[in-house]
């Protein structure tokens, strides 16, 4: 029978680099959980019309990539792409908006899209995100942007560019959009999906990557020099306190992002070791969302950063945090009254705080000797018959191969202190 691999764009995390991976996940929300962020879980599955009405209409996200199936009940649910729009649904469903704000949720776990899979783009993908909800103050959007740019630095990563711009709002984006769509019809755009953009979100034009359309819009009008007053004085806000902070941005006035929702603070983080999957995270303002999908008016700004590429990131840089030891100390018995022993000094060890692990198997010393090496254990324990009924053990540090008997009545004392 063929043997079965996992569907295309998708992968395994497997050891040792699953333990890796899980360190760095941490490590990107450590500064939320210092910033007072609580944890939220909305389901993989939602109604798709959470998706459609919230993410989009004209994304391709919405249009080209959701995985979308009637189930078995016949109601149209698709397995989330991002994880904004049900973190809005399950704030208004559970009036979290009436306790204090802004509040403050952090999330992670898988997205769906049906993407062409390449280096650092797949089908199944995981992202950490922050989202901060209920107030609308330039100084929340500073908060947000520097926790993002704190995770990074947290890592250890210096190549990631913070790419900044705002989107305006429903006063001055609409007539601007205008001026853009009759700028846009007046160019030989190459293809009838370009100038069906045009008619449908004219911004993400200016997102071609294509370089003969990047030229032809080169001279295209940009939303930053015609902002609302509201939304400029936000933008210089949020910018103040950026440069406050310490947090280097470039201005980036043609950022379109994937998704529908953004006004105001609008931001990508990229690094440039990527090739051309180069968004390692990005986030902005959805002020609206919240009432494009039947909610309470409820502002709100966030991010959510993508795992794997952070991982090719580092593994660009050579930095990041070393796959944690997956065991401190590996005991050795050797014999059956050793075992015994054995399986009582690892519980103890463990529940002294200390990784602890045993050579099952019943293996001789040379076989259990290798097993210890490859744990990445930092100390062995041998048990041998004699030394038990002598009442000590062999200590043995398995970097410098030195070896010293250890009384039994003091072997858990002083394999667990530090
Ligand atoms: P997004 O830019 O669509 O934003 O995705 C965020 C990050 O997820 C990207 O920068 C990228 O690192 C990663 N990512 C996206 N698609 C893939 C893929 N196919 N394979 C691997 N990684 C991928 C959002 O999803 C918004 N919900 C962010 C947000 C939160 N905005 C406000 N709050």
């Amino acid at each position: 029978m063929s043997r079965l691999t996992a569907p295309k764009g998708t992968y395994d995390i497997v050891p040792p680099e699953s333990n890796r991976w899980v360190a760095v996940r941490d490590a990107l929300l450590q500064p939320a959980r210092l910033a007072g962020y609580s944890y939220v879980e909305a389901p993989v599955l939602e109604d798709t019309s959470l998706f459609e009405r919230g993410v989009g209409a004209s994304t391709d996200v919405v249009t080209k990539e959701m995985y979308t199936f009637a189930d078995r009940g016949g109601r149209s649910v698709t397995m989330r792409p991002e994880g904004t729009a049900g973190v809005v649904r399950l704030v208004a469903e559970h009036g979290l908006e009436r306790g204090p704000l802004p509040l403050k949720l952090w999330y992670a776990g898988p997205m769906f899209r049906y993407e062409r899979p390449q280096a650092g783009r797949f089908r199944q993908f995981q992202q950490v995100g922050i989202e901060a909800l209920g107030v609308d103050d330039p100084a929340l959007d500073a908060e947000v942007v520097a926790l993002g740019s704190r995770a990074f630095a947290g890592l250890g990563l210096t190549g990631v560019t913070l790419l900044l711009t705002s989107l305006g709002d429903p006063a001055c984006r609409p007539a601007y959009t205008e001026s853009l769509r009759s700028y846009l019809a007046g160019l030989p755009l190459p293809d009838e999906d370009t100038r069906r953009r045009v008619e449908l979100n004219p911004l993400r034009v200016l997102d071609d990557k294509r370089p003969d359309v990047q030229e032809m819009v080169a001279g295209a009008p940009t939303l930053v020099d015609v902002l609302c007053a509201g939304c400029k004085e936000h933008y210089d806000a949020v910018r103040g306190y950026l440069t406050d902070l310490g947090i280097a941005w470039t201005a980036a006035p043609r950022l379109v992002r994937g998704l529908d929702y953004y006004q105001r603070t609008t931001f990508e983080w990229q690094h440039a070791g990527l090739g051309a999957q180069s968004a390692v995270g990005g986030g902005g303002r959805y002020d609206g969302l919240s009432e494009s999908i039947g909610g309470p008016p409820l502002p709100g700004i966030g991010w959510a950063l993508g795992t794997e590429r952070i991982l090719l990131a580092l593994a660009a840089e050579q930095a990041g945090p070393e796959a944690p030891h997956r065991v401190e100390v590996f005991v050795v018995p050797l014999g059956t009254e050793a075992k015994r022993r054995a399986v009582g000094i690892v519980d103890a060890v463990r529940r002294a705080g200390t990784n602890a692990d045993l050579a099952y198997g019943d293996r001789g010393m040379k076989g259990a000797m290798r097993a210890a090496g490859s744990s990445g254990a930092r100390r062995a324990v041998i048990l041998g018959e004699r030394d038990l009924a002598a009442g000590v053990a062999q200590v043995k540090d398995l970097a410098t191969g030195e070896q010293q008997a250890v009384a039994l009545d003091h072997l858990i004392e002083e394999l667990t202190q530090q």
